[in-house]
């Protein structure tokens, strides 16, 4: 299974991002859009493996607590566009404790550093570079899930397998 570890946003914050893709429609952007229902921040990509449960397991044994999230802003990887995300401590420090613990627990990440961004479009093509303003807006996070991604009948698919509460 293809695996990694994400926040879920708010249906506000979905519906800002739904916005920030419709701005890019309306510049004649011709891209590969993020589904809606697809939307999520990475906190770490696992990629392919059988150990569910050790994963789990290191997701249980992190001790942080509840945090406050800001979205907000954008930019581009070539032609990948993304919402920005706000740097806050809390939330490299989970990405940090969870990145560490997984290693501890064998598993390979990627060495990047972890650059938190919410991918909206790929393979953007667009007649000019397209303007994205995506305004600030703060959402609570409670949980981090466990996704798989597959491409049943072609659709690319994110199915949560486990959900960790954050005290
Ligand atoms: P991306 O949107 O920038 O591609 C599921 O693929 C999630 O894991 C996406 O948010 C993806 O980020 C992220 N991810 C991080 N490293 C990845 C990798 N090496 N391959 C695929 N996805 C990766």
């Amino acid at each position: 299974m293809r695996l990694f570890l994400a926040i879920p946003f708010s249906p506000e914050i979905r519906g800002a991002l739904a916005e920030a893709q419709d701005q890019l429609r309306r510049q004649g952007v011709q891209a590969n859009f993020t589904r809606p229902e697809n939307l999520h921040l990475t906190l770490a990509f696992l990629g392919e493996t059988d150990r569910q449960a050790a994963v789990q397991q290191v997701m249980a044994g992190i001790g942080q607590p509840a945090f406050s999230l800001t979205v907000g802003g954008s930019g581009h990887f070539g032609d990948l566009y993304w919402a920005g995300v706000r740097r806050d401590p809390a939330l490299l420090a989970l990405a940090s404790s969870l990145q560490d613990a997984l290693r501890a627990a064998g598993f390979a990440l990627d060495r990047r550093p972890f650059r938190p961004h919410i991918t909206l479009a790929r393979q953007v093509q667009a007649p000019q570079p397209p303007a994205l303003t995506v305004p600030a807006r703060t959402m609570p996070v409670r949980e981090i899930v466990l996704f798989r991604s597959d491409r049943p009948g072609g659709r690319l698919t994110y199915t949560p397998l486990f959900r960790q509460k954050l005290q």
